[in-house]
């Protein structure tokens, strides 16, 4: 199982040059400021709080601190979450994050990390009440750093998203393209960017802004503005046609979930202060996922595509550049879950689960 080598210790090792028993005793333990290593050796464990923790990404987020010996409480309202994401060794909060109460959570866990997931994550929905969009996104957002701030939280890391570029003029985008969100869900994560950057510096704590691309594998809802890929594997699993808006040569950057999970866990003691893309830096386009599709549902030739009218707001190419996170967060997307990797990952999960 050569997946499981990137929640091990023996992944820490290979960053660290050394082995994690040499680090107790050598010098190497003053140099090294990572806190929830530091805490590991001595016997106690580092705190993260993971918000949206019932979600997609967040719930595969909590599995990994949890593989990695962290010592894991979730923040959820389920409004989009579910209960069978829990890990059981997480301890569990349903609470909005908008809510004063917040703090009562801070008092009692006392985090050394905040990794934020929840968040209103529908474009369309930010298009058609703003208003929520911004209370979801970017008050919700204030209200957890006033409380990082109060209990004295040492690193907070924030999901962005590919939705803040808008229209982009070069590829691969890299993180200093201008942002010219089209939507107020790119608008509000862009705004919360910039609030996390200053209330951090203001009252040092230390951030990563974490910018994923186009997130897919097991637990990805089926319903509402879900991933491309989950949802044609969910028309093809119930023999329907696919539906593809557009002419199909529009390219996207898939990311496997567990990718995009294992990169929020490196930020934990690392790239600090540091604005990242997640992606895979490869454009692919939705005419080429359905063939990778295809290969997986045994190259069935009877698959029906309708090509419908391209909806408004959708941008023609998207391509992320990974450069920063090799170098500044040592991340890389796994070799085995590449785009037929991931595929066949979650195509299991939904024969599983459906
Ligand atoms: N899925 C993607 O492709 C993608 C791409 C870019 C960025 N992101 C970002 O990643 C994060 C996770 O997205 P996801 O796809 O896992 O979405 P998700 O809807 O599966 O997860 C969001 C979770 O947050 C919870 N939540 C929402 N509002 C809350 C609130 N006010 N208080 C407490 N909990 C609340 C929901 O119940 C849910 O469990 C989001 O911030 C999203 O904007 C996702």
């Amino acid at each position: 199982m050569a997946k499981k080598h990137y929640w091990s210790g023996q992944y820490y090792e290979n960053v660290i040059g050394c082995r994690i028993s040499e680090l107790i005793l050598s010098s190497k333990f003053n140099k090294f400021s990572n806190k929830g290593l530091i805490y590991r050796i001595a016997g106690g464990l580092m705190k993260v709080l993971v918000t949206g923790g019932l979600g997609f990404i967040g719930s595969h987020i909590v599995d990994g601190l949890i593989g990695e010996g962290y010592d894991v409480a979730v923040v959820d309202n389920m409004v989009s979450g579910m209960r069978k994401n829990l890990h059981s060794q997480a301890t569990f909060y349903q609470m909005d994050i908008r809510d004063q109460e917040i703090e009562t959570v801070f008092r009692t866990e006392k985090p050394d990390c905040v990794i934020h997931q929840a968040a209103q994550v529908s474009v369309q929905h930010s298009m058609e009440n703003p208003l929520y969009d911004c209370s979801q996104n970017i008050i919700a957002t204030i209200n957890l750093l006033n409380a990082c701030k109060k209990f004295g939280v040492k690193k907070f890391i924030f999901a962005s998203t590919a939705a803040i570029y808008g229209v982009p003029e070069d590829f691969p985008i890299k993180e200093d393209h201008k942002l010219r969100p089209l939507s107020f869900y790119g608008l509000s994560k862009a705004t919360c960017e910039e609030y996390i950057r200053r209330y951090c510096k203001l009252y040092d704590i230390n951030y990563t802004i974490l910018r994923y691309a186009n997130v897919y594998g097991p637990r990805q809802s089926k319903d509402g503005e879900a991933g491309v890929i989950t949802i044609f594997i969910n028309q093809l699993m119930n023999k329907n046609p696919i539906n593809v808006y557009g002419d199909g040569k529009q390219t996207r950057d898939f990311i496997y979930v567990k990718d995009v999970a294992r990169a929020n866990i490196l930020a934990l003691t690392r790239a600090h202060n540091k604005t990242i893309n997640i992606s895979s830096n490869k454009e692919t386009s939705l005419n080429h996922l359905i063939q990778e599709l295809t290969v997986h549902f045994g190259g069935n030739k009877d698959i029906k595509i309708n090509y419908l009218d391209k909806r408004p707001g959708d941008i023609s190419r998207s391509c992320l550049s990974n450069v920063r996170a090799k170098t500044d967060l040592t991340w890389e997307p796994t070799p085995e879950w590449d785009l037929s990797g991931g595929i066949a990952e979650t195509i299991k999960y939904f024969n599983l689960n459906n």
